[in-house]
């Protein structure tokens, strides 16, 4: 077989350990060809290319990033995009396409499965709100980035007196929040999927501080307050049509530090949290992912993703997985909020 891959959507340290595990077992076990197209649904929908074998994926197991290019170019919203698509893969000969994404890329990937093409999900995302699977790589890395960040952060919160506001990545699901600031001992975590009350957080800050220790707040980028008690800055949308977030851990800063008097800073994470190496935990993760796709090809699987369940790793439907995000249920939440101020 001739088979295709791409990585669409923001990319994520475990990248280049699927690539890589897709290619080797695809090449070895089984003697498929590779074409590897570039910069996410921008590849195939321009017929861009690169060589994609063994060779290729020489050293990449640790590095972050993605050595096939990301974007977030959505061709459904491209006049005859699918259409153009399926043109390219014909004369390039491709007999099916493994497709490394999170929600969005997943979701194209749907449809052309719908239309008759042969495609392998394989699920990506730090911020892990893809469902049927129990996690995605590159989650664990972007916690332990913010983990670490959060450690030092206590530090110097300490020696100034200081509230320190920590905002890590997480658009609808606030997982990378819950789980540094759970692992990092923070005294406030908020998510998207909880609304906050700000005189709660003051409340909680003004007892820490009442035992002596400075406050660590974790934001996720898409937490908001409870409507009508604070107000947000309106911001641009991608083609997905998802609001380009940040802002948040600001907006904060100065409404604590209005409220209780105590001086506030914010650290934004941002796309630290993307970058660099992958956890072991995630090249493991992210190499499983990768022999099992290549192994759904071969079986002539389509429309399928796979996915972590426990300690195996299973095929799904695509669909199961794009059809909603798995968000942080609330009583996950409600489980740390003893550790609050
Ligand atoms: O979906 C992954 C993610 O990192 C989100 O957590 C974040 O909201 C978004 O991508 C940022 O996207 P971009 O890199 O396009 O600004």
């Amino acid at each position: 077989m001739r088979i295709g891959v791409l990585t669409g959507g923001g990319d994520c340290p475990g990248l280049n350990a699927v690539i890589r595990a897709v290619v080797r077992k695809g090449v070895e076990s089984y003697g498929h060809e590779f074409v590897g197209f570039r910069d996410g649904w921008k590849g195939p929908l321009e017929g861009s290319t690169m060589t994609l074998d063994v060779a290729a994926t020489r050293g990449i197991l640790p590095r972050g990033g993605t050595i096939l290019g990301s974007s977030r170019t959505n061709p459904i919203k491209v006049d005859g995009g699918i259409e153009k698509i399926e043109n390219n893969l014909d004369a390039l000969g491709v007999d099916g396409l493994i497709a490394i994404g999170g929600e969005d890329t997943l979701g194209v990937a749907t449809r052309l499965a719908g239309h008759g093409l042969r495609v392998v999900g394989v699920p990506k995302t730090i911020d892990n709100d893809l469902n049927a699977t129990d996690f995605t790589f590159g989650f664990d890395t972007a916690v332990q980035i913010a983990v670490d960040a959060i450690d030092r952060l206590h530090t110097t919160a300490e020696s100034h007196h200081r509230v320190l506001i920590v905002e890590v990545m997480g658009r609808h699901a606030g997982w990378i929040a819950l789980h540094s600031g759970l692992a990092g001992g923070a005294n406030v975590i908020l998510i998207p999927e909880r609304p906050f009350d700000i005189d709660a957080v003051c409340g909680y800050i003004e007892k820490r501080f009442a035992r002596h220790y400075a406050p660590i707040v974790v934001v996720a980028e898409g937490a908001t307050p409870k409507e009508g008690t604070m107000k947000l800055a309106d911001q641009g949308v991608d083609s997905f049509g998802h609001v380009r977030l940040g802002g948040i851990g600001q907006v904060l800063e100065m409404e604590i530090q209005a409220r209780t008097g105590y001086e506030s800073r914010q650290t934004v994470l941002g796309h630290v949290q993307r970058g660099g190496t992958p956890t072991a935990f995630d090249r493991v993760l992210a190499t499983r992912f990768g022999l099992h796709a290549i192994d759904a090809m071969n079986d002539g699987e389509s429309g399928v993703m796979v996915a972590l369940r426990g300690t195996e790793i299973e095929r799904v439907p695509l669909t199961a997985a794009t059809s909603e995000l798995k968000l942080v249920p609330l009583e996950r939440y409600e489980e740390v909020e003893v550790f609050f101020g």
